[in-house]
């Protein structure tokens, strides 16, 4: 008899036995050599345990998990990697991993193609932060010195970033609707000594994008290098139902001089696949190094000579590949569509939201992630609601997250709400997994119980 069927997605599992063959019989020449002794019985003693610790955790593949920006990778990717694993190649030198860096490089400039770059440079690496590194790292290098700007909503990395390379590091406002400020940044401009500004594709609290076309409106007037950090909104441009805002940025994301996007965020990968590129390949030669212990053994790329990490997961590389494979990176694909889902039961839980006396809606989501607060007689009230509601859900089975932001994001005066605070702690929710469209009244569901024990009726 079939085992009950469980919570857990285990059935691609054949598949990887069938994949392991066809993958041995390419090996199958060589003589017998004993691997290391087994005490099968010692390793499921263990395996086990370490299935008894995980269980520790909230259930982030399950659609009530719509709190942080977790979600696992797809099966294909899964077991892509786990397959990859059994000759654990290192995409560092080719010698490490012939065919994982062909799949890289094919992998990556899938990527680039989404953003009209044909000839770009780029590779696969930790995830955004490392990404993050390498593109103001080069900036860096182009010009050194000067300032690296963000909005106050771009992530925190990039602060952290710019101290590690000594570069300065200043931020501008946002706007109410969590983006950089045009003129903020103008008059920041004007006073000189500015090279890098990072324009956010997806702010990490609450999805806000960036306005490219006037961001690349100032570049052609005050001559900066503009890297766009698409790490969590990269993949949006594929959607069919962003904004027209929304759209007129993603059109024009091929002009930013790097892009950082994360594969292990919308990539359907598992963590540890970030990807860094940049428009004008010839920056490669500042990565150039002189080592004694290369094993470059042919004059073809080695990915360690372009990417900062020098030992890199072969394996990342197979899962992208693989999933790129079953998902094409295509506008209409199934990918894409999958996007939209998002984005779309982000919509619907807004309108929920906004509708509700009880909630307070910040603007509309521009990608698929909402924050909202209770109603309350101040700023500092909602706040503890909002703590109280977070727990609540949970009781319940319902995970969410919170988030502090800026008053001015909420509309507190019309609410009759009093600012007694800058910040609010937020109600925040990632609805990052395509099956949350349909999800969208259950969580409603949890919600209003939970909002009915902490706010009454
Ligand atoms: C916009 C943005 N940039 C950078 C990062 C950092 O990426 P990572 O956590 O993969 O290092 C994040 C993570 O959430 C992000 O949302």
């Amino acid at each position: 008899m079939d085992p009950a069927p469980g919570a857990l997605e285990t059935q691609s599992l054949a598949i990887l036995r069938r994949a392991l063959d066809r993958l041995d019989a390419g090996f199958r020449g060589l003589p017998q050599a004993k691997g290391p002794r087994q005490d099968a019985a010692a390793l499921e003693r263990v395996l086990l345990d370490v299935a008894e610790r995980l269980q520790d955790n909230y259930p982030y593949f399950h659609p009530l998990y719509a709190g942080q920006m977790l979600k696992p990778p797809h099966p294909v990717a899964r077991l892509a990697y786990a397959l990859a694993l059994w000759l654990n190649p290192n995409n560092h030198a080719l010698d490490g991993g012939r065919a994982s860096s062909a799949m890289e490089q094919e992998a990556v400039a899938e990527i680039a193609r989404m953003f009209g770059w044909e000839a770009p440079l780029g590779h696969l690496c930790g995830g955004g932060t490392m990404a993050n590194l390498e593109a103001l790292w080069v900036a860096g290098q182009l010009r050194p010195g000067s300032a690296v700007v963000a909005s106050e909503q771009a992530h925190y990395t990039h602060q952290r970033i710019s101290a590690v390379l000594g570069l300065p590091f200043e931020s501008v406002p946002c706007d109410g609707r969590g983006r950089l400020e045009v003129a903020a940044l103008e008059r920041r401009l004007e006073r000189g000594g500015v090279g890098t500004v990072v324009a956010t594709i997806g702010t990490t609290a609450v999805g806000s994008i960036d306005p490219l076309p006037a961001l690349l409106a100032l570049r052609d007037r005050h001559d900066f290098r503009l890297h766009a950090d698409a790490a969590y909104g990269g993949y949006f441009g594929l959607a069919d139902n962003l904004s027209a805002e929304g759209r007129r940025t993603y059109d024009r994301l091929g002009e930013a001089d790097s892009i950082v996007i994360d594969p292990h965020k919308h990539g359907l990968q598992p963590y540890g696949c970030g990807c860094v590129l940049f428009r004008d390949p010839t920056v490669g030669r500042f990565y150039k190094h002189d080592s004694p212990y290369t094993y470059f053994s042919s004059p073809e790329l080695h990915l360690g000579e372009i990417s900062l990490e020098c030992s890199r997961p072969g394996a990342a590389a197979v899962a992208l590949w693989a999933t790129q494979r079953l998902f094409p990176l295509v506008p209409g694909g199934a990918f894409a569509r999958a996007l939209g889902e998002s984005r779309a039961a982000a919509l619907t839980l807004y309108e929920k939201l906004r509708a509700d006396a009880r909630f307070l809606t910040a603007f509309p989501p521009e990608l698929d992630i909402l924050v909202w607060a209770p109603r309350a007689r101040r700023a500092s009230d909602a706040s503890q609601l909002a703590r109280r509601l977070f727990a609540e859900a949970a009781r319940r089975g319902l995970h969410l997250a919170l988030a502090e932001l800026p008053v001015a994001f909420f509309d507190l005066a019309a609410a009759g709400m009093e600012r007694d605070r800058d910040t609010v702690t937020c109600l925040r929710s990632v609805l990052m997994k395509p099956e949350h469209r349909a999800w969208v009244d259950r969580i409603w569901e949890l919600l209003d119980g939970a909002a009915r024990a902490v706010l009454g009726d």
